[in-house]
């Protein structure tokens, strides 16, 4: 598998060159301050934020050029310097230098960790994932042999209004064209199998939340027949587009999904009901709420429900809720999980949208 390896937080070019251009103003500021000041004045350490700043968004080679650029300035400042007590300078400057060299060694250290992280947080994903796919094989390949059987069968109307005599061509035309039209549906459901198959760094637009639910669900419509689920959803007026990736959406709500029909197994039939339901939450948060009628939350700790391996099923992995959390938090969101009054579970997300307010 390939794991991207990408900066602690992914930042466009344009966020980065902002980013930078602050750094460099506020070292302007910062040597002009240091030199203008006396010399019992160690305004020189303030240097050290440039490393831990420059952490978030730069490779490491470009922290130690930053470093040292910081360490250029500061003694230069020390030699423009003429006012105040001359015994304090050499000890405020040796302490600056010290308290620069020893974070931007500190930095460098413990950025190969985080970077671990996120490569192992993203790879962990991919693999529930995956394992989501393969649980959905069967109510994958049928959604894709919905329509090759309509293909076959237009395709045999077309030969045959041909082959008449005299030939039907308003009613082949017909024929074709519902053959395009299900040769398309075809390719759409492989493309978005391929599309959350694929290891593909996080990448946010405006969405429509209805139109991403619905997308899911059609790509397993055929699960949900086969455990007898009905599947209700609902949506509040006038939603505000949501800020987000929505592949990584997909697979917080294929996750919740999976969870409510695997959580009525043993629900009788009639009763297996699925509500989905996406409102305005306060804040102008999106709220997405997966509400099932299946053996509900045996724990007084739900949040141990979304620690990673904890699985209460004997082919659990474990993953699901954690890579979940995960994915709603980085998007600025939250999760949460509710007992339903009436039996069952439901989970909540938000996501931020266009109403956000910013704090
Ligand atoms: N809808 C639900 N109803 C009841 N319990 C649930 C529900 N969703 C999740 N859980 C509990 O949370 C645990 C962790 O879920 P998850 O992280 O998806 O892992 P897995 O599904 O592999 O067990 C499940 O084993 C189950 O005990
Ligand atoms: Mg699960």
């Amino acid at each position: 598998m390939k794991i991207a390896t990408h900066d602690p937080q992914p930042v466009s070019r344009t966020g980065k060159a902002l980013r930078l251009a602050g750094l460099f103003a506020f070292m302007a500021g910062l040597f002009i301050a240091d030199t203008l000041t006396d010399l019992e004045i160690a305004i020189g350490v303030l240097y050290v934020a440039v490393p831990l700043v420059a952490a978030s968004f730069l490779p490491a080679r470009a922290i130690l050029l930053l470093s040292g650029l910081c360490l250029g300035l500061l003694l230069t400042s020390y030699e423009l310097t003429s006012g105040g007590d001359p015994a304090a300078g050499p000890i405020n400057r040796s302490i600056s230098v010290i308290v620069v060299i020893a974070a931007t060694m500190l930095v460098l250290r413990i950025r190969p960790a985080i970077l671990a992280g996120v490569a192992a947080r993203e790879q962990l994903a991919q693999v529930a994932r995956v394992n989501m796919l393969g649980e959905l094989t069967a109510s994958i390949a049928h959604e894709v042999n919905q329509p090759l059987s309509a293909i076959a069968n237009s395709g045999n109307a077309g030969l045959r209004w041909l082959g008449a005599q005299p030939p039907n061509l308003d009613k082949a035309r017909q024929a074709l064209a519902r053959v395009v039209s299900d040769a398309e549906r075809a390719a759409s459901v492989i493309a978005r199998v391929r599309s959350l198959a694929r290891p593909v760094p996080p990448h946010r637009e405006w969405l429509n939340a209805l139109d991403t639910v619905e997308e899911i669900i059609a790509l397993i419509r055929d699960e949900l027949t086969r455990n007898q689920v009905t599947l209700t959803i609902e949506s509040g007026e006038g939603m505000p587009p949501v800020l987000a990736d929505k592949v990584q959406v997909q697979q917080v709500l294929l996750n919740l999904i999976l969870n409510a029909v695997e959580a009525m197994g043993t629900t009788s039939p009639g009763g297996r009901t699925l509500r989905i339901r996406i409102s305005l939450a306060e804040g102008g948060q999106a709220l997405f709420s997966v509400q099932d009628k299946g053996i509900g939350l045996k724990t007084d700790n739900v949040e141990k429900l979304f620690d990673a391996f904890h699985t209460t099923k004997p082919d659990g992995m474990g993953i699901g809720l954690a890579v979940t959390r995960s994915i709603v938090e980085t998007h600025g969101g939250k999760v949460w999980a509710t007992a339903n009054e009436e039996g069952g579970a439901s989970f909540h997300f938000t996501l931020p949208t266009s109403r956000t307010d910013i704090p």
